[in-house]
């Protein structure tokens, strides 16, 4: 790409001529959260991509999000800046080795967390994400077996919550996984009226630290609306962009990884989308996301039943 090329404005020219509406999560780059037409967590993200009446929905996120914008808007063109933004939870939940534990399982309701792939979906009963897991699981009768995948951290932090048994497959995300719980207590020492806000993917030992638990929209809320100055925020460190646009007053603090600082937490995959690979995107209208029918068609029906159970 020219390098005196004027990457915003041939975004917002482009975005305009294509009539493409471009969706952001918290935790993409900075310029790329102020150039989106909407930023969110993982449902908010779900719920703008099958309402849109734009003609292609350019994803700024990783592929399983831009998946479930294809799943739930078939019909519209859905393009992601780098097809190898994936995600490790979606790793370590390999399709194959999910259906063989279903299967050893018959009695047992599926909930995955919608950060797996479209044929993990695609065997899943009911999706769920960081937002809408507590509300759509107290639906549920307290003596339904569950399978949990693939996160076992949010397994894990829901099972203690509402104080339910559940069959949990075994998965992490790597980025969450690497706070220092050792550093965290030093850091709240350094600063004890600062709450900690965390997400569920981090371990049990990260989260007995946290004020608060939740999706990053929830993370934000509280941080926004909390009476303290300073606050840790023990997630991915690109949403603390929205945080000090919205209260330029306050303190954010990423938690610390085994370093000391927050940014070994940088989520690899939210990396790999860039500005110029941004407007690539639009330009060419690709990478596009492609899905076959019949994996689309089953992905779908627990999406929707989320969507459903979700409001
Ligand atoms: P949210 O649904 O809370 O935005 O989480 C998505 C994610 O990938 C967290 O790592
Ligand atoms: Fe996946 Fe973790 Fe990155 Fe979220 S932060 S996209 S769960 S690897």
């Amino acid at each position: 790409v020219d390098p005196t090329l004027d990457l915003v404005a041939e975004i917002q020219r482009l975005r305009t001529e294509k009539n493409a509406v471009i969706l952001a999560h918290y935790y993409q780059a900075a310029e790329i959260q102020d150039i989106a037409d909407f930023i969110g967590d993982s449902l908010d993200l779900s719920r703008r991509a099958a309402e849109t009446d734009a003609d292609m929905i350019v994803f700024c996120g990783v592929r399983f999000m831009a998946e479930v914008a294809k799943i739930l808007s078939p019909q519209k063109k859905v393009v992601l800046p780098d097809l190898k933004a994936g995600c490790s939870l979606e790793d370590s939940c390999p399709p194959e080795e999910f259906k063989k534990f279903v299967e050893a399982h018959p009695d047992h309701m599926v909930l995955s967390y919608i950060n797996c792939s479209a044929a993990v979906k695609a065997l899943t009963d009911i999706i769920v994400t960081s937002s809408n897991a507590e509300h759509i699981l107290n639906q549920l009768p307290q003596d339904q077996k569950v399978i949990f995948a693939p996160d076992k951290h949010l397994g894990g932090y829901l099972s203690r919550k509402l104080n339910r048994d559940m069959l949990l497959w075994q998965g992490t995300c790597m980025v969450h996984e690497l706070f220092s719980e050792k550093e965290l207590i030093k850091l709240k020492a350094r600063h004890p009226n600062a709450p900690v806000a965390a997400h569920p993917e981090c371990p049990d030992q990260i989260l007995q630290h946290a004020e608060h638990v939740g999706s990053t929209s929830s993370i934000l809320k509280f941080a926004l609306e909390s009476e303290a100055d300073t606050l840790i925020i023990a997630t991915e460190p690109g949403i603390i962009h929205q945080m000090e646009k919205a209260a330029p007053h306050k303190t954010f603090i990423g938690a610390p990884g085994a370093d000391g600082n927050c940014s070994c937490n940088t989520c690899p995959y939210m990396a790999l989308n860039t500005m110029e690979k941004l407007y690539l995107c639009l330009r060419d209208e690709g990478p596009e996301i492609d899905l076959d029918e019949q994996t689309r068609v089953a992905a779908e029906k627990p999406l929707r039943k989320m969507l459903e159970l979700s409001t």
